[in-house]
């Protein structure tokens, strides 16, 4: 039986999972900071770091007495060090690094992206070698061709903003809140498409995203039509309906090109009903699989970086303890 602590800051959720043999989630503790970043209308990475400092012992702790371990039961320690904000992925790296040297115990840093990749082999026991993964978040927009071993390609990623900083964004222009994609998602069931948004780069031939414009477009019509705006839930659907068909249009064109006939879908946009809906039935007509985790693993989480990090231990070794937060890197 192996044993790991996860621990996740790279953004603003202070996360500690305990994980065993790469399956089994003994503990997966979320502390959210949703609230003070609210009223700014996104990540304030200061901010972010000051609450991580505050609650990542407490977040810990939780942890291992949620799986019933203690420190010196561990086999290893993985904690996310790259890509992300960097004063938020010190906390959780030094933190790491101290419990890492006081009880001797192995050190694995992860990429932020490849726990996102993994989280969907915590919620499915059998995906198939080679599989296209969409990671979906606040922060990337990325297709992941993932080849056995654990060998990634990036077929392509946004060129602007991320789709999930585009609901953000969206919201704030509607009045929506800080995250937006939730409260999109749940205005969006019951709304109707009354204006088709432009899809950028949807028929571009390669595999980039875009998102910036559809934002501004979202923005424009909101100004332009603020003495007659459609019903809210009408906007959400709306804007909903096009971030879902770029996604879905350029994930299966990539899945029938690469010969490739399974898909995953990760990240916090990941959790969203209308993509999820659409990925599956477009996918279905080309007889490809679809898989997608619980929204607890589709956004930020330790689970998925503890997992990640079962298969390094068979791999490669501990990281020395001189071992740096990034704000960049390459997956793997
Ligand atoms: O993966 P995540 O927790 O953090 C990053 O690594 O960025 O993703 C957060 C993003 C936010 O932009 C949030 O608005 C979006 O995921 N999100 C959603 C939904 N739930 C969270 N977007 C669309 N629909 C959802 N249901
Ligand atoms: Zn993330």
């Amino acid at each position: 039986m192996t044993l790991i602590l996860g621990i996740d800051t790279s953004c603003d959720d202070t996360a500690a999972s305990v994980v065993e043999n790469g399956t089994t989630i003994h503990a997966n503790v979320i502390s959210s900071q949703t609230q003070f970043h609210e009223k700014y209308g996104g990540i304030v990475p200061e901010i972010a770091a000051r609450k991580h400092i505050e609650l990542i012992e407490y977040v810990i702790e939780d942890a291992l007495q949620t799986a019933d371990v203690t420190l010196p039961e561990l086999d290893a320690i993985a904690v996310t060090n790259r890509p992300g904000l960097i004063p938020a992925l010190l906390v959780g790296v030094a933190s790491a690094k101290a419990i890492a040297y006081c009880h001797q115990i192995p050190l694995y840093p992860i990429h932020h992206i490849e726990g996102h990749i993994y989280a969907n082999f915590l919620a499915h026991d059998e995906i198939p070698f080679p599989h296209l993964c969409l990671t979906v978040s606040g922060g990337h927009t990325s297709l992941i061709r993932v080849d056995p071993d654990w060998q990634y390609k990036v077929l392509g990623e946004t060129i602007d903003d991320a789709a999930g900083e585009a609901y953000d964004k969206v919201a704030q222009y509607l009045g929506l809140g800080f995250p937006g994609g939730p409260v999109i998602d749940r205005l969006a069931h019951n709304g109707r498409i009354c204006v088709e948004f432009p899809r950028p780069m949807k028929n571009s031939g390669d595999y980039r995203f875009s998102f910036s414009g559809l934002k501004t477009a979202v923005r424009n019509f909101v100004l332009t039509h603020k003495d007659a705006l459609p019903a809210i839930e009408d906007i959400a659907a709306s804007f909903q309906e096009a971030v879902a068909d770029i996604l879905v249009q350029k994930t299966l064109r990539a899945a029938v090109e690469q010969r490739i006939h399974a898909i995953t879908l990760t990240g916090g946009v990941a959790a969203n009903s209308r993509l999820r809906e659409m990925m599956v039935g477009a996918a279905r007509e080309r007889n490809i699989s679809v898989y997608y985790p619980p929204p607890v693993l589709c956004t930020d989480n330790a689970a998925m970086i503890a997992g990640v990090a079962f298969h390094h231990l068979k791999t490669r070794p501990a990281a020395a303890l001189d071992v740096n937060a990034s704000a960049s890197g390459a997956l793997g």
